[in-house]
């Protein structure tokens, strides 16, 4: 077998079979990852290679993960991987985001152009192959919302029944919607997102469902590729800094092991430094960074707008502690106003996102103003979720109604209210006339 499950802990590094069905060490309890003993081709080569796949009309070149298949080398051959066109998104140059936190230039790398609206699509068809090869028919997970779509989506592409468990209140519309149009089995459970992980972990493996939650380590895989893409789409300049937010903390595992393997293959000369931004009300991973020691505290009771980060106790802190320290990172913390404001320029810039993926720009700015980010650093920003995600956010947003989880009134300074007017040509060209902008 070209590639095994190896407990990530460093005093165990215990390994199994790729085709065992384990989310964590059965020696020490310790998260796995997937490792990969098959030699590379040279770095140029691969570069041709991966180049020469965009002209390429096949399903799996044409998939912005399998594109990189070198990197991924879990299954025996591609039957079952099941390609909704995920991956393959934009890095986008935003002027007016970069003028507001204080850079000479910055760039958004846009997941939320991906199938189901976010970066989950990118490690979800490894998730779902991986399913497939294993001869699962049930898969499940726990989510704030962009998991649950994702996992919907593909399971039903692929024919497998998607399970769903979500908190309920708690998710954005958009994302609950997609899970029932594309067929999910949805249980909406009283409690939070780690109440409920705890309770689904035990379930899947009583009843043989196959757990698709990011501590499946296949999912991390695939995540790895939006690295890959972005180095690739760069020409392999590595930025000084990746800015993006941190929840249940597989994303930031995904992409430290990913930029790994890259300067292990000599695709990159260097890695480039890992900022994680969590919402203040649901900073567990920062107060851990902060103390410099110890084991993650979890935040019993996690409170942010940002839903898909409202997360107290992230599964893959050990994995993203290694990742940001190996890569000379930082974790910053935001909060609710930070956010609010940052999207709205993100908005403004023609781009959008999702409250969560609005972190990112919060914290460069906090960063910035804290001389750790200079005004001349190469900064790209990871936009994790679409803007349509959360569209409640928005309108409340625009029309001065946001409110914290604690009930206080946020500021809508870059509100854009609708207005409402009669129907009446000469009053329609008055209120034109002055609201021109120049
Ligand atoms: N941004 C968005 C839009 C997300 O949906 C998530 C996580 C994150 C950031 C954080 O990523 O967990 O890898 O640190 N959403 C998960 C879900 C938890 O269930 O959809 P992370």
């Amino acid at each position: 077998m070209p590639a095994e499950l190896v407990c990530f802990e460093a005093s165990c590094r215990a390994s199994y079979p790729i085709t065992e069905v384990i989310y964590t060490c059965p020696r020490c309890g310790g998260l796995l990852e997937v490792i990969s003993r098959e030699p590379l081709p040279d770095p140029a080569e691969l570069r041709q290679l991966w180049r020469s796949r965009r002209l390429s009309n096949s399903p799996l070149d044409q998939s912005g993960v399998w594109r990189y298949r070198e990197l991924l080398a879990f299954l025996e051959d591609y039957s079952p991987v099941v390609s909704l066109g995920e991956g393959n998104t934009p890095v986008l140059e935003a002027p007016r985001a970069a003028r507001w936190a204080g850079l000479d230039r910055l760039a958004f790398k846009h997941q939320g152009f991906n199938p189901t609206g976010s970066f989950k699509d990118n490690g979800m068809t490894c998730g779902v192959a991986q399913a497939i090869r294993l001869g699962m028919r049930r898969v499940a997970c726990v989510s704030t919302g962009n998991t649950s779509a994702s996992m919907a989506a593909y399971a039903s592409a692929a024919g497998l029944q998607p399970i769903v468990f979500i908190p309920h209140g708690n998710i954005a519309f958009g994302k609950l919607a997609q899970a029932l149009e594309y067929g999910a089995i949805t249980f909406q459970v009283e409690a939070n997102f780690d109440q409920i992980l705890a309770l689904v972990r035990v379930l899947a493996e009583q009843l043989g469902i196959y757990l698709l939650n990011s501590i499946n380590p296949f999912r991390i895989e695939g995540q790895k590729t939006i690295m890959v893409e972005l180095l690739d789409q760069r020409d392999w300049r590595v930025p000084d800094w990746i800015v993006l937010p941190g929840g249940n903390l597989g994303n930031t595992a995904a992409f430290g092991k990913g930029l790994r393997e890259l300067l292990a293959a000599g695709l990159i000369p260097r890695l480039p430094r890992l900022a994680v931004i969590q919402a203040e009300g649901a900073a567990p991973f920062y107060e851990l960074f902060r103390r410099g020691e110890g084991k993650l505290e979890a935040v019993r009771n996690p409170e942010t707008l940002a839903t898909a980060i409202r997360i107290g106790d992230p599964v893959s802190w050990p994995k993203a502690l290694h990742e940001v320290r190996t890569t000379n990172g930082l974790v910053e913390k935001v909060s609710e106003q930070e956010i609010a404001d940052a999207k709205a320029i993100i908005g403004q810039c023609g781009i959008g996102c999702e409250p969560a993926s609005a972190a990112t720009l919060a914290g460069i700015r906090k960063l910035r103003q804290s001389g750790v980010i200079a005004p001349d650093d190469d900064v790209v920003a990871v936009l994790t979720g679409h803007l349509l995600k959360d569209p409640d956010y928005i309108h409340r947003y625009h029309t001065s109604d946001l409110r914290t989880p604690s009930g206080q009134r946020l500021v809508s300074r870059y509100a854009n209210p609708p207005r409402v007017v009669p129907c009446d040509p000469d009053k329609l060209a008055g209120l034109l006339e002055e609201l021109r902008s120049e």
